[in-house]
């Protein structure tokens, strides 16, 4: 298989490397008591609650409920991905790999890929050279009035095209690029007798970077009045609309420490921002904002507050980011600047306190989408219809309590029955949704707590892993999540080893589950090595009691049914079963 690292290569580098020493390449950590404690660089705490043990090679964020093992510390703190993680750790230690070794196909995407980076990157430095010429003094001096600092022209790239049809073409003919690469990416246009000239001339060019800061495509703005005031890169194998967002590369690392991520539109919106010293910002380049945008951004926080105009087209950008951050949980404010004004204009005049302000004043999203669209209505007609208009978004909320929670402030703030509400809601709602559409793990928000003290007794000790594997208890395990758990804890105990929760931590799925179970592996448990047996002992019977409470309830309504239809002989059948069940109980309890 490509690419593929082996199982045991996986574990002798989540074995040998200490999760301290990676820990302390990004955070200060101080020992206290079994555990290091340090501040945590996913979000912003007074106090510090990022633990990390040594012994278990676990981390949690009792603040933010992060929490992982070595891997998911680099996946989450440099964005990388799993085998990314892995190869990187690997490298330190070295511990020799398998090469990555790439289809045909992969390796000329992946070539094609490095060409188009190649020439985009070349581009960048010729543009931005030629800013600094004769013939750029005029986009110079325009981002001059634009009040653009050096810092920020040169952190950004930022450069000029010349006029004329091949100032970049005979610039790469001199690099020795090939111009088809240059093509390729959208910065020569082909002209059909083998040659090509250049796509941009005379404009201010920004170069739009993915995530790792490679330039993957470019705005050229005209300077001054013109039309069209952007010519943009059309999308090529680097570069597709709606992927990425101007501007997050760089503020990737406020985020961080800010928390919250403002979305704005333009390029001269996020610039304007920098310049001010508002770093943790991103622009979506004049597009709606897009369900990939979205995961992106969720990579890093999720919080944000997005900037927009108070006109119609506003109106259903809002409502179509709103859903979006819903499905996804993030926490989205509205930003409306007094007086119509974009984020460039405001800050530009009013400073960065003043922006700073109004993105703490700035409401929830709801609220604002409550207050400002549909509750506007002078009537309780006019107030009616925009509810109307307004059910299909309700339906389309994917959380169930956050459906119920809004429908709840819906009805109270317009006056309208709940109950009713609710049933419209229902109505479309219901054929949308089947039982399959459902996310396989979706976070519960509630885990049972003594299941789950169980399954960190298991991880504790081994021993206790098998002991439950032989009286077969997870077979009356209520969650399915923690069963498929338990599971996993009780094929590690096979092997003659402690079994660590930094081993499977990074295949919890569920958030919630892997929160407490991250939380209660760290908190001291008793050092009473007797106290603890029996507490396991009392465990294993609380959730066998109670597998046989469900299952003769179950039962006794089976049967009262079946008296009712005068079914003798499955009375009968029943009736053994709950017999048989009793003894079973019996002779477990011993
Ligand atoms: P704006 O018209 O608000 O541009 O469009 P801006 O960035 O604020 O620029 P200034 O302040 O007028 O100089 C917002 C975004 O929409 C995209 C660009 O990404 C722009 O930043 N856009 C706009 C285009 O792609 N093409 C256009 O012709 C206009
Ligand atoms: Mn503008």
């Amino acid at each position: 298989m490509k690419g593929y690292i082996p199982e045991d290569r996986i574990e002798e580098v989540r074995n040998r490397i200490n999760i301290v020493d990676l820990v302390s390449e990004y955070v200060t950590l101080k020992k206290a008591g079994r555990n290091y404690l340090g501040s945590c660089p996913f979000h912003k705490e007074k106090t510090p609650s990022f633990t990390v043990n040594a012994e278990k090679q676990i981390y949690h964020c009792f603040g933010c409920g992060e929490g992982g093992n070595v891997f998911s510390f680099l996946m989450k703190i440099d964005n990388m991905t799993f085998p990314e993680a892995v190869r990187h750790l690997a490298g330190k230690l070295g511990i020799a790999l398998p090469a990555r070794d790439f289809t045909p196909e992969e390796k000329s995407r992946h070539d094609s890929r490095e060409s188009l980076v190649r020439v985009n990157r070349v581009a960048a430095a010729f543009y931005a050279k030629m800013l600094q010429t004769a013939a750029g003094s005029g986009g110079r001096a325009y981002l001059e009035r634009r009040g653009l600092r050096p810092a920020v022209v040169d952190a950004f790239r930022l450069g000029y095209a010349p006029e004329g049809w091949r100032a970049l073409r005979d610039h790469l003919q001199r690099e020795r690029i090939a111009l088809k690469h240059a093509e390729q990416a959208g910065l020569l246009v082909p002209r059909g007798d083998g040659d090509a000239y250049d796509r941009f001339r005379g404009r201010l060019m920004f170069p739009i970077e993915d995530i790792h800061g490679n330039v993957i495509a470019f705005g050229g703005r005209i300077i001054g009045e013109g039309e069209p005031k952007y010519l943009n890169s059309p999308e090529s194998a680097l570069y597709v609309k709606g992927r990425h967002l101007y501007g997050l590369s760089r503020a990737k690392n406020a985020i961080r420490k800010d928390e919250t991520l403002i979305i704005v539109e333009g390029y001269f919106d996020l610039l304007a921002l920098w310049n001010a010293g508002v770093a943790n910002a991103a622009a979506t380049l004049g597009t709606a904002l897009t369900r990939e945008q979205v995961d992106l951004i969720r990579r890093y926080t999720a919080s944000v507050a997005v900037t927009f105009d108070t006109d119609a087209g506003g109106k259903s950008a809002l409502e179509r980011s709103m859903s979006l951050f819903l499905e996804r949980g993030m926490k989205a404010r509205a930003v409306v600047l007094p007086d119509g004004k974009d984020p460039d204009e405001f800050v530009s005049r009013h400073g960065k306190d003043a922006f700073l302000d109004e993105i703490r004043r700035a409401r929830p999203l709801v609220d604002y989408y409550i207050d400002e669209v549909i509750g506007t209505g002078r009537n309780i007609d006019e107030r009616r219809d925009a509810l109307k208009a307004a059910l299909p978004f309700i339906a389309g909320i994917a959380e169930p309590a956050e459906r119920g929670q809004f429908m709840r402030r819906v009805a109270e703030r317009l006056g309208v029955d709940e109950g009713l509400l609710r049933q419209e809601v229902t109505r479309i709602v219901a054929p949308q949704r089947s039982p399959s559409a459902l996310p396989s793990r979706p976070a519960t928000g509630i885990v049972d707590p003594v299941e789950l003290s169980l399954i960190r007794m298991m991880i504790e000790n081994p021993e206790r892993a098998r002991e439950i594997e032989r009286g077969n208890v997870l077979a009356c395990f209520t969650s399915d999540a923690l069963k498929s758990l338990g599971e996993s804890v009780v094929e590690h105990s096979r092997r003659a080893r402690p079994v660590r929760l930094a081993e499977f931590i990074d295949r919890v799925q569920d958030k919630t589950i892997r929160e407490k179970l991250l939380e209660s592996s760290l908190s001291a448990g008793s050092p009473d090595e007797a106290l603890r047996n029996r507490i396991f002992g009392d465990t294993v019977r609380r959730i066998r009691q109670r597998w046989y409470r469900e299952k003769q309830r179950d039962l006794r309504v089976r049967l009262l049914r079946a008296q009712e239809a005068g079914d003798q002989d499955l009375c009968k059948r029943l009736l053994d079963e709950k017999e048989r069940l009793r003894h079973e109980q019996k002779e477990r309890e011993g």
